[in-house]
C-alpha cells in the first residue's frame, strides 16, 4: 500500500522556539522516523509575505533560521521533503483556480483571519493577498495530495476551507481527483506551550520565548526569572506545583524515564524543604540535556550554508515535480488542457 502523505509547514518569521519543538517538531520527528508516511514540510514564505510585504529581508533571513532549526532537531532531508513555497509556481496557479470557488464573505468569517486582522490593525485596509492566504494554504495541501495535516488548533478554519474547496472543485468539474484531508491536532497539554511570562502562548513577538538556538547562559537567565509559587517564601514552606512555570517546563521537556524522579521532586516541593533554586537547577539540566545537542548541531550546520541551500533546492525540485502532476490533473478536470 502507498504510504499516507503528510504535509505541514511554518511561516518563516523568526527562529523556532520551545513552543514549536514541543507543539509540533517532536511530532513531526515521530512521523518521519516511523517510516510509515511520506512527509512534506513547507517553508511558507509567500504566506509570510502576505503580512510582511515591506519586510522581505526578515522572511529571507528566517528561511535560513528555520531550515537550520529543522535540520538541527533531526528532520532529515533524505526522509522528508523540505521545500520553499515561493519556488513552486504550481502552487500559485492552483491557488488562482481555487480562489474562484471561495467567496470573500467566507474568508471574512474565518476566525483565525479575523483575529490576525485585528492583531495587525488591518481593519481598515486588508491586503487582498492576506485575506486570500487560506486559499493558498489549501493549494499547498492539495498539491501534494496530503492525507494528514498536523497543525495547531488555530488552523482548523484552514482545514475546513480546504475540504470545502475539495467538495466544490469535485462537484463543479465532475471529478474526484481531489481528496478530503484530515488534520492532526496536538494531543498533549503542551500543544500551545505557555511562554516565560506564564500568560500567553510562547511567541517571538511577545518576548517570552526560549529559542532552540539560545545558548546555556541565556537559557539559565530565562529560567532564573521564571514565576514559581509566590507563597513558597521559606525553603521549608510547602510549595505549589500548579501554575509553577518551573514544573510546567519540567513536565513539557522531560521524557517517560524521567517521570519517577520528577514525581519525587514534586512531592518534596509540595511537602516543603526544596528550594526554587534546586528545582530551577533541575530544569536547567534538563534543558541542557535536550537543547544543547540541537544547538551544537545547529552551529555546526550553519558553517556551511551552501549545503543547507543545496538541501532546500533538492526539496524544491521534488515538490515541484509532485505539484506539477496535481496541477495537470486539475487543469484537465477543468478542461483547460488545450494542447
Ligand atoms: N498557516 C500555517 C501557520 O501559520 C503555516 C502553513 C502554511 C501551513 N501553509 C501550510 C501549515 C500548509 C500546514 C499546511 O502555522
Amino acid at each position: 500500500m502507498d504510504k499516507q502523505i503528510v504535509l505541514t509547514g511554518d511561516r518563516p518569521t523568526g527562529k523556532l522556539h520551545l513552543g514549536h519543538y514541543i507543539g509540533s517538531l517532536k511530532n513531526r520527528l515521530d512521523l518521519q522516523n516511523s517510516n510509515d508516511y511520506e512527509m512534506f514540510i513547507l517553508l511558507a514564505d509567500q504566506q509570510a509575505l502576505t503580512d510582511n510585504a515591506k519586510n522581505p529581508d526578515k522572511i529571507i533571513k528566517s528561511i535560513e533560521d528555520v531550515a537550520l532549526d529543522y535540520l538541527a532537531v533531526g528532520l532529515d532531508p533524505l526522509k522528508s521533503t523540505i521545500f520553499i513555497q515561493s519556488q513552486i509556481p504550481q502552487l500559485s496557479e492552483l491557488y488562482s483556480y481555487f480562489s474562484n470557488l471561495v467567496t470573500i464573505n467566507n474568508l471574512l468569517r474565518n476566525p483565525t483571519i479575523k483575529n490576525e486582522i485585528s492583531q495587525r490593525n488591518f481593519n481598515k485596509s486588508i491586503p487582498a493577498g492576506f485575506l486570500n492566504y487560506p486559499i493558498a494554504q489549501a493549494a499547498d495541501i492539495l498539491a501534494f495530495k496530503a492525507d494528514l495535516v498536523p497543525v495547531g488548533d488555530d488552523q482548523k478554519p484552514m482545514i475546513e476551507l480546504t475540504n470545502k474547496i475539495v467538495r466544490s472543485f469535485n462537484l463543479t468539474y465532475n471529478t474526484n481527483i481531489l481528496k478530503p484531508i484530515s488534520a492532526i491536532y496536538p494531543n498533549n497539554n503542551f500543544g500551545r506551550l505557555l511562554g516565560t511570562d506564564r500568560k500567553n502562548k510562547m511567541s517571538k513577538s511577545l518576548n517570552n520565548a526560549i529559542f532552540l538556538s539560545d545558548d546555556m547562559d541565556t537559557i539559565k537567565s530565562k529560567v532564573m526569572k521564571l514565576y514559581t509559587d509566590p507563597d513558597h517564601i521559606n525553603i521549608d514552606d510547602p510549595g505549589k506545583i500548579e501554575n509553577n512555570m518551573v514544573f510546567y517546563y519540567i513536565d513539557a521537556i522531560s521524557n517517560e524515564n524521567d517521570k519517577p524522579e520528577i514525581e519525587k521532586l514534586k512531592s518534596h516541593y509540595q511537602r516543603g524543604g526544596l528550594s526554587d533554586k534546586k528545582t530551577k537547577k533541575y530544569l536547567i539540566d534538563l534543558f541542557d540535556r535536550e537543547l544543547s545537542p540541537i544547538r551544537n548541531k545547529r552551529n555546526e550546520l550553519s558553517k556551511d550554508m551552501t549545503e543547507v541551500y543545496n538541501m532546500l533546492k533538492i526539496g524544491c525540485d521534488k515538490a515541484k515535480y509532485k505539484a506539477e502532476i496535481t496541477l495537470d490533473q486539475v487543469k484537465s478536470a477543468m478542461g483547460i488542457n488545450y494542447f
